[in-house]
Parts: C-alpha cells; structure tokens; sequence
C-alpha cells in the first residue's frame, strides 16, 4: 500500500478521507494542495505529514522558477509559513520544515539548481529515515508484546500515518508476525473514525484478527482483563513524557493504569520536543464544529448547541509505561531517558541504556 511517494517528481498520495471505501490516489507538483490535504486531513499522521511538508517545499521552490538564491530563500520561507499553519500539534510538522530550511541555509552561496538539488535529496532523507524508524520500532517495541497477546489501540499510528509500516501498528504488525498477537481491539475513534475507518483497514489486511470497538467500550474491555498491553502513536512528546495522541488516548492510559495493563506509546525520535518541559506547553489542535455536529455529512447534534472539539489530548507520563522509539525503549523517569535517547544517538540492543 502506498501512502506518500515521490516519484517522477511529482507527490502522490492516497487521499485517507474517502477510505475504507473508495482508494483515491492524488498526484501533484502544487504544495498549496499538499497544504489543503494536511489541514482537511487527506495527509495524516504526525510523520506522514512531516514527510509530505518536506516535499512540499521543495515543489514550492521548484514551482516558483526563481532565478536568484534570494528569491529561492523567500520562497522557501512564505512555502515554510504555509506549512506551519495546517496543523499545530504534530512536531513532526516542524522539525521536517526546519531540516529543509537548515539544508537550504547549509547551501550558503551555491546556485538555484544546487540548492534545489539540496532540497530534494533531504526531503528523501527524510522519508527514508521514517521507514527505518518504523522498521526499528516495530522489531524493538514487539519485544514487549508477550505471547498471546490481545492489545488494544486507538486512532491510526501505522501505514497509513508514516511513510514506512507505521508505529504502533508496527509494534503489533511484528508481534504478530512473531506469532504473540491473538487479536487488536480498535477503538472507532471519535469524531473522524480514524480507528475504524483506517486502523480496521490496515490490520484486516494485514491478516490481523480485529475487533472493532466504541471508544467507550474500551472500559469494560479493559476492566474484563481482555487486553494485555494497549499500544498508541504519538503526535508530540514532552520533555517530561507527556504525550500528545489523538483525542481520547489519555481515558484509554487512565483505563490501563487503573487495570494494571501496560501503556505503551511508540513514536520516532523526531516527535520528541526536547524544547517544551511538559504537556501543558503541546499546542492543542481544535477542529471544526461540524465534525462533532456532523455525522457523513448529515446533523445529528441538536441546534443551538456549542461545541468543544479538541483533535487531541495529552496523556501524563506517569501513565506511560514505556516509549519506544528506533533508538531504544525509554523507561521511566522519562525525563532522564528522553534527554539520553537525544544525546546519545542508538542505543544499541533494545532498552536504551
Ligand atoms: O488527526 P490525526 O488523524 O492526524 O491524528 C493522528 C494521531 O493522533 C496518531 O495517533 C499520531 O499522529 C501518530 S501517527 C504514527
């Protein structure tokens, strides 16, 4: 299944708003329709969206034609801006459109061509590094799945969220390739359906026994000892281990602490933002009302009424078991293990050290 490709340059990606029921490919060199596609979520996923923003800036300064390294610059910038504003809490987002503003600033006085040559070959780096992080974080973080496993997650962290097999559909898609996995409740995830729309999708094609489940269901599921570990993605981790995931992740650690089932959140490297102390600093996406007041395009919540909609939440860390990233599986007091994992680089061998 293709998420994101660059081919022919040109971007091409599955449009994730008409699945399950129609695959819908879009091809374009115009980064203002990537733009759109992130803030209307055909584009979703914290890294997925990482990796297309790259690509969008480099069509952005290729489609502009400009002639001079200034006006590439300005570009590149006003292309930055547009990016910036789709969509606030993913910090994949930022730090792949502050890689390609440091390669193009790495340039210094080389040529238009050079530096579009620059732009390219990172906006790759980028996607190809993602593919490896979710082949490492599947092999590290199915270690902790033990054998006949039910597990639980919510929202979509797998292929369709990442340019490689995802992150937490990674974890299970390993662990069940090792033979540990008896089947996934998924979470239908309110209000955009990203668990039964997409991670359904996925895992059913991935041969995967699925349970599909309302996100209040998830309570008894858990309280009757149906689920041995919930594994999530994240859109944002803090300093501290706080973690940004779609909303409705954070009553899903509470459910799992209070049960004693293991919460374990796997994300690459790059959606850890070192810079923010905690959670309560993690800039909160809020969406339109209508995708509460609204059900496949009809109303169902009563006039007059206001609506709350925030896309994510953020879950303590201190609900978090572990974080599994490509370099390593952090453990608590995540504070120290996340400041490790970023100073040290791999750690070789699992557990980081
Ligand atoms: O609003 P979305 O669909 O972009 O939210 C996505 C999530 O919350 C995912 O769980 C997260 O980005 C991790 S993806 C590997």
């Amino acid at each position: 299944m293709t998420t994101l490709e660059w081919a022919d340059g040109r971007l091409r990606f599955i449009d994730q708003t008409r699945l399950p029921a129609e695959e819908i490919m879009v091809e374009t060199t115009d980064h203002r329709v990537v733009c759109e596609a992130i803030r209307s979520l055909k584009i979703r996923g914290a890294p997925a969206i990482g990796v297309a923003a790259a690509f969008a800036v480099f069509l952005a300064v290729r489609e502009s034609h400009c002639s001079t390294p200034p006006e590439l610059h300005a570009v590149l910038r006003s292309a930055v801006d547009d990016l910036s504003a789709t969509r606030p809490t993913a910090v994949n987002l930022f730090a792949a459109l502050r890689r390609m503003e440091e390669a193009a600033r790495a340039s210094g006085g080389k040529s238009v061509a050079a530096i579009l040559e620059r732009l390219s070959a990172e906006a790759l780096a980028i996607q190809r590094e993602d593919v490896e992080s979710c082949r490492r974080i599947g092999e590290l973080g199915a270690g902790l799945i033990a054998p006949r496993s039910s597990l639980l997650t919510h929202c979509n962290a797998g292929a369709l969220a990442t340019a490689g097999e995802g992150t937490a559909l990674a974890v299970i898609a390993e662990a069940a390739r090792r033979g540990n996995v008896l089947r996934v409740f998924v979470d239908e995830t309110r209000p955009l359906f990203q668990g039964a729309r997409l991670t359904a999708w996925e895992l059913v094609r991935l041969g995967i026994e699925t349970v599909l489940i309302t996100d209040s269901t998830a309570a008894s599921v858990l309280r009757r000892g149906d689920v041995q570990a919930v594994v999530v993605g994240a859109d944002r981790i803090a300093a501290n281990g706080d973690t940004a995931n779609k909303v409705g992740t954070y009553p899903v650690a509470v459910l799992a602490m209070r049960h004693g089932v293991p919460f374990y959140v796997a994300a690459p490297t790059s959606t850890i933002d070192a810079g923010i102390p905690d959670g309560e600093h993690i800039p909160i996406e809020e969406r339109d009302e209508s995708e509460v007041t609204h059900f496949g395009g009809k109303r169902i919540a009563a006039r007059g009424v206001k609506v709350y909609a925030p896309a994510f939440d953020v879950t303590p860390g201190a609900l978090v078991s572990a974080i599994v990233t490509e370099r390593g599986i952090l453990r608590p007091p995540f504070p120290e293990s996340l400041a490790g994992v970023l100073r040290r680089g791999s750690a070789p061998g699992g557990e980081a050290p």
